[in-house]
């Protein structure tokens, strides 16, 4: 375990996701391998689904979990719906009913506007705004299908935006358009399935080091501009994955069953507002 985990296996509350039946894309990495653990570690059974197997270090076991028979992995592409559909069925009919979503499949991409590739553009939103469609579409006909809980709930969808959905960033083209319709498709959600006892909110994370930003950071010439994004996360640090997985075990729980339709910043103070050095003059 890195001292990460064993610090917030040491806060866990005990089993608030137990009983619970919870799917997690992108589980082979970062954000959605750390969700995959934290929800295992509080009693949920997971089914975690990604284009590949968890990369080295990521899996349950390699994190000293010992789920049993509470987890599994599945190779599915969230842009195929064919095999998302047949993935969700699968779940529902194996383990009866499907409890929460957590939707952290996606991809960088960055390039201005005028110099884009049109493929650019189509993989980009494919995955992060047409695979948030595509897995909320076939999980929540699962939802409501279901009986609600003694609280009323069928289910929560929790998706993974970005704050680059909620402001821009220079050179964010694609990537903030697809991050930024996650944003308003989650909110839709929420309104549209209130009713029926679905919650939905989206977690816009600031910069957390996973596989996703080291690519981007280990870019020629990227040192001064990882700097200034540094400087930005007003903690100054840029998070990790366990702190987003955290906060997706919450909204996943019920203990969040009066929250519905929000975009939670968890970002380290990136979105608070403009810094512009002047701490440096105020001696802080
Ligand atoms: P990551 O690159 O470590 O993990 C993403 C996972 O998604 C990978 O395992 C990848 O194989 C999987 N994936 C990609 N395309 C897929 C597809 N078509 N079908 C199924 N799985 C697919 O990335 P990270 O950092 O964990 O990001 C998770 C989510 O959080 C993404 O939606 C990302 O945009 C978002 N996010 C990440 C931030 C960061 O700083 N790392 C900041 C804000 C948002």
């Amino acid at each position: 375990m890195s001292d990460a985990d064993t610090a917030s296996a040491t806060l866990l509350p005990a089993e608030r996701l137990a009983g619970k039946v919870v799917i997690v894309t992108g589980a082979a990495s970062g954000i959605g391998a750390a969700t995959v653990r934290r929800a295992l570690a509080e009693g949920a059974t997971v089914v975690g689904i990604d284009v590949a197997p968890p990369r080295d270090g990521e899996a349950p076991g390699d994190r000293g979990l010992d789920p049993g028979d509470r987890w599994r992995h599945e190779l599915v592409d969230v842009t195929d719906e064919d095999a998302v559909e047949a993935l969700v069925g699968a779940v529902a009919g194996r383990d009866g009913r499907i409890d929460g979503l957590v939707h952290a499949a996606g991809v960088a991409g960055a390039g201005a506007t005028h110099d884009l590739d049109s493929a650019e553009w189509h993989r980009v939103i494919g995955v992060n705004l047409t695979g948030t469609f595509l897995m909320t579409k076939h999980v929540l006909r699962a939802m409501l299908a279901q009986d609600p809980s003694p609280i009323g709930q069928r289910g929560a969808i929790v998706t993974l935006a970005s704050v680059e959905g909620i402001e821009g960033t220079a050179g964010g083209s694609a990537y903030n358009a697809s991050k930024g319709g996650v944003v308003l498709l989650t909110k839709n959600l929420a309104i549209d399935y209130g009713g029926q006892g679905i919650r939905a909110n989206t977690i816009c994370p600031g910069f957390i080091q996973t596989p996703m930003t080291e690519v981007v950071f280990d870019l020629p010439g990227l040192d001064a501009v990882r700097e200034d994004f540094l400087r930005e996360h007003k903690l100054g640090r840029f998070g990790r994955p366990e702190e987003i997985a955290s906060v997706a075990a919450f909204l996943l729980s019920d203990d969040a069953s009066f929250v519905t339709g929000h975009a939670m910043v968890v970002d380290g103070g990136y979105t608070a507002g403009r810094d512009h050095h002047i701490t440096d003059l105020l001696g802080l």
